[in-house]
């Protein structure tokens, strides 16, 4: 996550593969609180920690962009306190975080519609993706009320408009036409997901993109990730060799 370095030993795969592009399901901060007696929010507050941690880790190993899963267009469904509290949460980072991520070249993308959050929120996140969009080191994703079956259907949904108008042939669409459409269009492949907390499915994240990545799972909690973490993930990546299918 920043400058792009050389790729250190531990991101070269089997076939040589370099990793690009690592994507979390960050999970389990509120069995993290209620283990030790605490309210969901003390496991966000540590979860929002396990970021900032993971951040400088993945910026150590070179890696060139990280998508964190930061609240999913299923998390609605959560009380309202807790909504607001992850909100909360996300402004502090913003606060925090954003001085150092345009100084060391990084730039904020969201997938998602984040609009979807109180105003002052929206706000702020629209003022850090400009604010970093001419940055050029690495890439920081943060999916935010994100679901990957509404992504494919907003991207349907405008190809369909545009064979409406006449514009695009059925026949010409391809993977390649519905990837360009996609809110990761700029982005590089994905290569390795993780989920931490032990559950093992994808939830609704990164499904199209998901098709050919290394999948990680760990029975870390989320505020328990960190540096070795990541860098068992990474070890994990390093020795899988990638097919796509071929032999
Ligand atoms: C899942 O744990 C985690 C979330 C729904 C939110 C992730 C948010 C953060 C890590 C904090 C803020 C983020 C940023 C980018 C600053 P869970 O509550 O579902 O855990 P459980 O399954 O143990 O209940």
């Amino acid at each position: 996550m920043t400058r792009k370095a050389a790729p250190t030993p531990a991101q070269t795969g089997g076939e040589g593969a370099v990793l690009r592009h690592v994507a979390i399901i960050m999970d389990g901060n509120g069995r993290w609180a209620k283990a030790r007696r605490l309210p969901r929010v003390a496991g966000h507050r540590a979860g929002a920690e396990a970021v900032r941690r993971t951040l400088r880790a993945a910026s150590k190993l070179g890696i060139e962009c990280v998508t964190l899963y930061a609240f999913s267009s299923e998390n609605w469904k959560r009380p309202e306190d807790e909504i607001a509290d992850l909100t909360g949460l996300m402004k502090q980072f913003l606060r925090a975080e954003v001085d150092d991520l345009h100084e060391a070249g990084i730039r904020l993308k969201i997938i998602g519609n984040h609009h979807a959050f109180e105003p002052e929120a929206a706000a702020m996140v629209d003022a850090a993706v400009a604010r970093t969009a001419a940055n050029t080191a690495s890439t920081l994703v943060v999916a935010l009320n994100y679901g990957s079956q509404d992504e494919l259907a907003r991207a349907m949904r405008a190809l369909a408009q545009q064979v409406q108008a006449g514009t695009l042939a059925p026949e010409a669409i391809t993977p390649a036409v519905i990837a360009a459409q996609l809110d990761t269009a700029d982005l590089p492949p994905l290569d390795l997901l993780i989920r931490t907390s032990g559950e093992v499915r994808l939830s609704n994240f990164l499904l199209w993109q998901a098709a050919y990545a290394e999948l990680y799972f760990t029975e870390t909690l989320w505020p328990d990730f960190d540096e070795a973490a990541l860098a068992a993930a990474v070890e994990s990546y390093a020795c899988r060799e990638r097919r796509y299918g071929g032999r």
